[in-house]
């Protein structure tokens, strides 16, 4: 089997303050072809579905097994089954994983009555399912699941151009910090032709929003009236000329629109980045 090892080193001295040594931790990325099983590869996300299916089919069998409710125990049996088995067609690479065989013992415990054996094997199933899980049940979602901003675009007002996410990121970036600068050494002039860009750069990132969000109240919950409202602060600080103000008001921005952002897709973002090896 393929194992793909991912390293991250964190160093002691900026995450941990009791240990000294540093640490390494290990991640194991999931097989190539689960990517087929979800989106945009398949029309939904296969994978996952089955997941919660097997979830639900393990509680039926305890329920039935503990109601002694032979026929229901056996339709559900069958489901767990075959699920269980499909995880094998859909990643061959773990098909060597699978307990195959407890399902069959399981078969012929609930077929004699032996509720408490099957308990017993049940229980022994459910650890196959952990020991996937403790290895593959994070790196699976952030790879597959977490949203994809290398393939958004954002289109921009004044080129009329789409543009990547990373380098509006820079530019924003760039504004705001230009916005701080000259801000800082009284160049009023230069901080406000900074601050229209920055606010014009905002309104082109609106546009990428729709491709994950269908609801304008996303959009809105971060760009909308608040960041407005913030950014005429930065203006009125900028136009009375008061140091103390401009020093404040776009670091008040930044928290507000800038970090507020990152703090829900960033991370992800990031960590989706780091686990595909772009
Ligand atoms: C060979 C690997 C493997 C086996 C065996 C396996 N799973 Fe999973 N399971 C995964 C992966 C990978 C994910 C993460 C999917 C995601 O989040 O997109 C997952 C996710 C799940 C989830 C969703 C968890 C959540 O975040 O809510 C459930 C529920 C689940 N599995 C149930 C089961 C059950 C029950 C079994 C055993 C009967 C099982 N799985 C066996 C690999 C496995
Ligand atoms: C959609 C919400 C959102 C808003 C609002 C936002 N960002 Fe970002 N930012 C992101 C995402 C997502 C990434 C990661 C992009 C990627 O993975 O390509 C990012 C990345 C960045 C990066 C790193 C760029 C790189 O290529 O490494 C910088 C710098 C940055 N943002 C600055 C800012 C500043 C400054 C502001 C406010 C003026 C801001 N961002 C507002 C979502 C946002
Ligand atoms: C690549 C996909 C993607 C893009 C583009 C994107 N988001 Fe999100 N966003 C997500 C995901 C995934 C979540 C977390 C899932 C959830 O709870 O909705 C989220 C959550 C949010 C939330 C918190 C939950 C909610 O819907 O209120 C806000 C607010 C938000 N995004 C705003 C924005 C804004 C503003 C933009 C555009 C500037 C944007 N997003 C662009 C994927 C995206």
């Amino acid at each position: 089997m393929m194992r793909f090892l991912l390293m991250l080193t964190l160093l002691a001295s900026s995450f941990l303050v009791v240990a000294e040594e540093e640490k390494t931790l290990s991640l194991q990325l999931p097989p190539p072809s689960l990517e087929k099983w979800y989106r945009p590869a398949n029309k939904r996300d296969v994978w996952l579905h089955t997941m919660f299916r097997l979830r639900r089919e393990m509680q039926a069998v305890s329920e039935y097994a503990a109601l002694e409710d032979q026929a229901r125990l056996k339709k559900w049996l069958d489901r767990l089954e075959k699920d269980y088995l499909s995880i094998g067609d859909m990643v061959p690479e773990w098909k060597d994983e699978l307990e195959a065989g407890l399902l069959k013992k399981m078969q012929a415990a609930a077929k004699a009555g032996d509720m408490e054996n099957l308990a017993r094997l049940q229980r022994k199933l459910g650890k196959s399912c952990q020991s996937c899980h403790a290895e593959y049940k994070l790196t699976a979602a952030l790879r597959y699941r977490a949203p994809d901003f290398s393939v958004v675009k954002v289109e921009s007002e004044e080129t009329m151009e789409e543009e990547d996410y990373s380098r509006v990121m820079s530019r924003l970036s760039l504004l705001l910090n230009r916005v701080k600068i000259a801000g800082d050494d009284g160049r009023k002039q230069a901080a406000m032709d900074a601050l229209d860009q920055l606010e014009q750069r905002l309104a082109d990132l609106g546009t990428s929003c729709p491709a994950c969000h269908k609801q304008q109240s996303s959009r809105e919950a971060i760009l909308g009236e608040a960041a407005r409202a913030a950014l005429a602060h930065v203006r009125q600080g900028l136009e009375a000329g008061d140091r103390k103000q401009t020093g404040r008001y776009p670091g008040e921005f930044a928290v507000g629109v800038c970090a507020d952002c990152h703090a829900i897709h960033r991370l992800q973002s990031d960590m989706r980045r780091l686990l595909s090896g772009d």
